[in-house]
């Protein structure tokens, strides 16, 4: 089972942005752990990060008939991105929504996620744990 695990803007920054909210590990740090809780669960992963949307979209539209499902966190474009949200519904694959902070915990614009539209699950608050989550959540609900 492949699953393509997706990173939006800012996320290359851990470490130093706002360690208070979001630790003080690096990004590094989180594709080592998403590789480890990947290879426990004998699943293929791809990690991709990137800080433009239009970058988010390809790689989602370039999933389809490669990957089996998508583990997504796209950070700020959660809040504002029909685009992130047409793509998902437009390859169709199942799809777990991370964020590592408690989104409903903060600001009101947070509260809506375009992702969440669309996305078959969501973790939030768990910090690197919420991307284990997805990934098992995916092995056991992909048919
Ligand atoms: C985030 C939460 C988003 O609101 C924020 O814009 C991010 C990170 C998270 O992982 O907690 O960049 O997705």
């Amino acid at each position: 089972m492949k699953i393509l695990v997706l990173n939006g803007p800012n996320l290359n920054m851990l470490g130093i942005r706002e360690p208070q909210i979001y630790g003080s590990k690096t990004y590094d740090d989180l594709v080592d752990y998403i590789r480890v809780e990947a290879n426990r669960l004998g699943l293929e992963v791809e990690v991709l990060q990137s800080n433009y949307e239009g970058e988010l979209v390809t790689a989602i539209q370039n999933a389809y008939g490669k990957f089996d499902g998508i583990v997504i966190n796209a950070a700020a474009y959660t809040h504002t991105s029909v685009a992130v949200l047409d793509a998902l519904k437009t390859v169709g694959l199942p799809t777990a929504e991370v964020h590592l902070s408690d989104v409903n915990k903060r600001e009101p614009f947070r509260k809506l996620s375009y992702v969440g539209l669309y996305a078959q699950k969501t973790v939030c608050g768990k910090g690197f744990d919420g991307y284990g989550e997805c990934l098992s959540w995916l092995k056991e609900n992909i048919k």
